[in-house]
């Protein structure tokens, strides 16, 4: 049937050392660095007596430059895992270790400035502010960070989008991909080591979805961004490098996409097609017993 081709995990290089100091950073066959690289991370959610196990012992290692996608069915757990991997929550047991560096030992303090400077978020709702222009949108995080030349980087971000002509506009002026490309461009413009997004496309038709793979896949490609986001659309999955499979709080499937798709250069197959297709190959590769 499907042919398995999850991908094996590298070997660790390294071990980690005693005391949670910084270590060098797990560096894969092809030289590559993990920027993010979490052992067997666990996130139980008290309510009352109640416990809910959104995550049951998740390891995982990013490369600087992947791209990489995250499905998953609803309540598997990857919100839950986005929010550990933007460190915006502390797991509840496990080791992370966020460009070299073990953040689970960190204060809240220190757990801030570490996130403003090396992750920037998207969210499926564009989270912008109503009566703010995109430029000003923009040059908030580097307001917050006391950046210098902040007007002179919000243009570029936003021009690296292609919205350098919607500048003055409010969020209620723009598109929904439009919206969501100044969100993109907000996240990008502290420099970030790696972009999040949690359902990036979730709230957009299919053309402003290609819209914004197109801006990920450009800033993947031509500035070497790493990227995670989750999607539930096997089509926008095919379009990146990797694709991580949750179900239960647990990983079930890792696996290299051979060919992505070049964002906006293949037009979307009839939903019988795709059905029939990728989302047999790609959304359950490897594991397809697991769904059966
Ligand atoms: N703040 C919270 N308090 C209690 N339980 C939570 C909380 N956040 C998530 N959960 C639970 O943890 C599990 C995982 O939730 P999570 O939001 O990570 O799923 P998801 O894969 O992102 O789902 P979806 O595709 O619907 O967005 C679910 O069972 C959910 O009900
Ligand atoms: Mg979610």
């Amino acid at each position: 049937m499907c042919e398995q081709k999850v991908r094996d995990m590298p070997m660790i290089g390294r071990l980690f050392g005693q005391n949670g100091k910084t270590q060098e950073a797990h560096v894969d066959e092809q030289g590559r660095r993990a920027v993010i690289d979490i052992r067997n991370i666990t996130k139980v959610y008290k309510m009352g007596d109640i416990e809910v196990h959104a995550l049951r012992g998740v390891s995982l290692q990013i490369y600087e430059g992947e791209f990489i996608s995250i499905m998953g069915p609803s309540g598997s757990g990857k919100s839950t895992l986005m929010n550990v991997l933007g460190a915006l929550d502390q797991p509840s047991s496990g080791e992370f270790f966020l460009d070299g560096v073990d953040v689970s030992k960190l204060n809240e303090r220190d757990l801030a400035r570490i996130r403003n400077k090396k992750i920037g978020f998207v969210f499926q709702s564009f989270n912008l502010l109503k009566r703010t222009t995109a430029l000003r949108q923009v040059e908030l995080p580097l307001i917050y960070g006391g950046t210098a030349r902040r007007t002179e980087r919000a243009k570029q971000a936003l021009e690296a989008v292609g919205l350098e002509r919607r500048l003055d506009h409010l969020p209620s002026e723009l598109s929904g991909g439009q919206q969501q490309r100044v969100a993109i461009a907000r996240a990008l413009v502290n420099e970030p080591a790696i972009i999040l997004a949690d359902e990036p496309t979730g709230n957009l038709d299919s053309r402003s979805g290609t819209e914004v793979m197109q801006i990920f896949q450009d800033l993947n490609r031509n500035r070497g961004i790493t990227t995670v986001f989750v999607t539930h659309d096997p089509w926008i999955a095919r379009h990146t490098n990797r694709v991580i499979m949750l179900r239960d709080g647990v990983i079930v499937a890792d696996r290299q996409v051979e060919t992505p798709l070049i964002a906006g250069e293949v037009e979307r197959p009839s939903e019988a097609e795709e059905l029939e297709g990728i989302f047999r190959d790609v959304y359950y590769s490897g594991t397809e017993d697991e769904y059966n």
